[in-house]
C-alpha cells in the first residue's frame, strides 16, 4: 500500500518530502505531532486528536501553521489520495485489514542554528498517511509481554510529558531496552518509582473486577484511547479509578492491558517475563475490548 505525504499542503512522493537540516524538529525534537488510525477508512476519534495538537503546541508556545479545521481538510485530502491495499494482511486482525496510520507532525521550522525559538522562521506542517502497523491478531487473543525498564519517564517541569512533541529520545530508549529483553513494550516509572505510562501507549490494570490507571497529574500524555476506555467502563458500571500504582501493582493485579491508537486495546498476559493473574486474556478486558470492537465498528461504517 502506498504512501501519501501532504507538506505544507502540497501531495507529494515520499522521496520528494524532505525538510531542511536546519529545521528545529530535527534539531531539537522541537515540534508537536498526532497519530490518528482510520477505521473504513475514516478517521477515528479526529477531534481529540486535533485538540491535543492544538494543547501540545500551546505547551510548547509553538503557532500552529494549520488551524483545525485546515488540519482536517488536509488530512482528509492525504487520505482521499492513498490508492485502495493490494496486500491481504492475512496476520492483521480484520477489523485493521487497509487501514492508515495519519501522522500530523508540525515544527517550529528552521532558522539560524541556536536554541532559541525566535530563530525559527518558517513553522512546516506535514500529515504522513501510511499503511497502519498494528498487532497481529493472535496478540489480541494471546496477549503480549511488557517489561518495567530502568530508563525513568520524563518529570512533569522537564519536557512536559503531557504534550505530545517530537522530543521522544526517553521514550525510544525505553523501548530499545524492552525489545532487547524479548518484550512488546516497556512500562515506565517516575522519578519516585510510579508507574506512568508505556513507550507509546498508556497502561490499565484490574483486580478483583475494579480498573486502575495511573492519573494525568503523574505527568503522562492523555491517550485518547485512555479516556475512551474510561468512558466505556463508566457506561458499563465497570469501576474504574484513576489512582497512582507501583510496579508491584502491576506484578500481583490480575489482568494487565495497554493502550493506543494503533493497538487499541491490547491485553498483556505476560509482565517481567512473569505471568500477569492466570496468564490468559481475562474477563474485564474481554468485555471492555467488545465495546471497543462495537464502537470501532460504528465509525467504520461512516457513523462514528
Ligand atoms: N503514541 N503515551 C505515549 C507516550 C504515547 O506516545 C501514546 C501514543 C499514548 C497513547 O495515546 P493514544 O491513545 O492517544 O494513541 C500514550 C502514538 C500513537 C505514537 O506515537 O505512535
Amino acid at each position: 500500500m502506498a504512501t501519501v505525504i501532504n507538506l505544507d499542503g502540497n501531495l507529494v512522493p515520499p522521496a520528494e518530502a524532505t525538510v531542511s537540516v536546519f529545521d528545529r524538529g530535527f534539531l531539537y525534537g522541537d515540534s508537536v505531532y498526532e497519530v490518528v488510525r482510520t477505521y473504513g477508512r475514516h478517521p477515528f476519534e479526529l477531534d481529540a486528536h486535533l485538540a491535543r495538537l492544538a494543547r501540545s503546541a500551546e505547551r510548547l508556545g509553538l503557532a500552529l501553521p494549520w488551524d483545525a479545521a485546515r488540519t482536517r481538510r488536509e488530512l482528509l485530502r492525504t487520505l482521499g489520495a492513498v490508492p485502495p491495499p493490494d496486500d491481504p494482511e492475512p496476520e492483521a486482525a480484520p477489523w485493521n485489514r487497509g487501514q492508515l496510520s495519519l501522522r500530523i507532525i508540525m515544527t517550529r521550522g528552521a532558522g539560524e542554528l541556536g536554541l532559541d525559538p525566535a530563530l525559527a522562521v518558517d513553522p512546516r506542517a506535514m500529515v504522513i498517511a501510511s499503511p497502519l502497523r498494528a498487532p497481529p491478531l493472535a496478540a489480541y487473543h494471546d496477549g503480549v509481554s511488557c517489561r518495567i525498564v530502568g530508563v525513568r519517564h520524563e518529570a512533569p517541569g522537564t519536557v512536559d510529558p503531557g504534550a505530545k512533541t517530537g522530543a521522544h529520545l526517553a521514550n525510544v530508549l525505553a523501548l530499545r531496552e524492552a525489545r532487547a529483553a524479548g518484550a512488546h513494550e516497556a512500562l515506565l516509572l517516575s522519578g519516585t518509582g510510579q508507574v506512568t505510562e508505556g513507550a507509546s501507549s498508556n497502561v490499565f490494570a484490574a483486580r478483583a473486577g475494579t480498573l486502575a490507571t495511573p492519573p494525568l497529574g503523574a505527568g503522562i500524555l492523555a491517550g485518547v484511547t485512555r479516556a475512551l476506555v474510561l468512558e466505556l467502563a463508566r457506561e458499563a458500571r465497570i469501576p474504574a479509578r484513576e489512582v497512582p500504582l507501583l510496579p508491584d501493582d502491576l506484578a500481583t493485579c490480575d489482568e494487565l492491558f495497554i493502550t493506543s491508537t494503533a493497538r487499541e486495546i491490547l491485553p498483556v498476559t505476560v509482565l517481567d517475563g512473569r505471568p500477569v493473574g492466570s496468564g490468559r486474556v481475562g474477563p474485564v478486558t474481554t468485555r471492555l475490548g467488545a465495546l471497543f470492537r462495537a464502537r470501532a465498528d460504528r465509525a467504520a461504517s461512516g457513523a462514528g
